[in-house]
């Protein structure tokens, strides 16, 4: 068996992934520590509480005695690092929890890995660290990191922190770089399950600036095969984009919401700009591609009415986030309810 240390597993992608690895290994022995914040949520893992090679601990990733009763009770021996404040409009409200939990936690993390000598420590980070593209360009491996919101930045430092314990002590890191995700179990604070909800609740749907900001998606489940090919073939010291090729405005997004859904164009609302909004990002995937035979299994089209069927269908799961803390939040931020 594999005793690896999931963080953050209670959180979009993290349980997305424990549900998707659950079945297809039974070879993992799956820890999954998570501070549950309001992005984390137990009900994502209700099929994964099921299986005995399963294990949830509720705790902070920059809480170093219980990192060291963990990976002593279990005998880590890897790590995939999903925590994370994961927010840009929320880093922008307030910065300091980012570097917290994503810089200061991550080192916990590395520096407790490093005592028990693991052999691979994977950082999920993001496309974001590269900063922002103008009309032409892709992202790759050996762009220069040039993060923008205090959310970039704290992803950027973490992923600068993990390659220096590579060189410095040979630690086993390697690290992932992804654009941007969606599918089920996504907060309703990101872009794609914001605009369904509100779409279905028939609220105005907020586009930022003139809506013509340009982001690269994928659907988790991609995103989540590819994290563990990495995770399994992926070479020390390295870094692996990963991507589907699929750059959308975001008033693209939005339209098509409204068309599958069936709503009317009057509900979008154009408001201020993010202040420090980057305009483009797109990811070149070929290393991924080609060294680790990765590519996408599902088109946008495909899993775009997957992810809009899903929150359809589970309203119960959305209903009972959006009527706590997030309404707080959604009322500040969008000043629109
Ligand atoms: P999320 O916000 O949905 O989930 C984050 C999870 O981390 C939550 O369950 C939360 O409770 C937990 N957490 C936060 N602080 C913690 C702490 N101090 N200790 C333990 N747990 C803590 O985020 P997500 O969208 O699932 O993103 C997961 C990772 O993937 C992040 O590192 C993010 O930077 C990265 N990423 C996200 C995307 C995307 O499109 N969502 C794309 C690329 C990379
Ligand atoms: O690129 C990967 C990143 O993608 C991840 O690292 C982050 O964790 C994840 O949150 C995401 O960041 P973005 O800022 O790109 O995602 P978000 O869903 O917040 O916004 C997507 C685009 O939509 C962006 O251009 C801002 C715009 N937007 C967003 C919201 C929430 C709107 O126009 N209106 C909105 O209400």
């Amino acid at each position: 068996m594999k005793n690896i240390l999931v963080t953050g597993g209670a959180g979009f992608i993290g349980s997305n992934y424990i549900n998707y690895i659950l079945n297809e290994r039974d070879d993992y022995n799956i820890i999954n520590i998570d501070k549950l914040t309001y992005a984390g949520n137990l009900e994502n893992l209700k099929i994964s509480e099921l299986k005995s090679n399963y294990h949830f601990i509720k705790g902070d990733i920059g809480n170093a005695e219980l990192l060291r009763y963990i990976f002593e009770k279990f005998k880590i021996k890897y790590v995939i690092n999903f925590a994370a404040e994961s927010h840009v409009d929320r880093s922008i409200l307030g910065s300091e929890i980012f570097f917290k939990t994503n810089v200061m936690g991550t080192n916990v993390l590395l520096e407790t890995a490093r005592f028990f000598e693991v052999e691979k420590f994977l950082q999920i980070s993001t496309d974001e660290v590269y900063g922002s593209l103008g009309e032409k360009g892709k992202f790759s491996e050996t762009t220069p990191i040039s993060p923008n919101s205090p959310y970039s930045s704290s992803k950027a430092s973490s992923d600068l922190m993990a390659l220096s314990f590579f060189h410095t002590y040979e630690m086993p890191i390697v690290i992932t770089r992804c654009s941007n995700n969606y599918g089920q179990f996504q907060f309703p604070e990101k872009l794609i399950p914001l605009m369904i909800i509100n779409a279905l609740n028939n609220q105005k749907l907020p586009v930022y600036g003139d809506g013509l900001n340009v982001r690269d998606w994928i659907y988790v489940v991609d995103h989540n095969r590819a994290i563990n090919l990495v995770f399994e073939e992926g070479k020390i010291g390295e870094v692996y984009n990963i991507g589907a090729s699929n750059e959308m405005k975001n008033i693209e997004i939005v339209n098509l919401i409204l068309s599958q859904l069936k709503r009317d164009e009057s509900l979008i609302q154009y408001i201020k700009d993010r202040p420090g909004h980057d305009r483009r990002y797109a990811i070149d995937s070929t290393k991924i591609q080609t060294e680790l035979n990765w590519t996408p299994a599902f088109t946008f089209e495909e899993a775009i009415v997957k992810t809009i069927d899903w929150y359809l269908e589970n309203k119960q799961w959305w209903q009972r986030i959006i009527s706590g803390e997030y309404k707080k939040y959604y009322s500040e931020q969008y000043n629109l309810i």
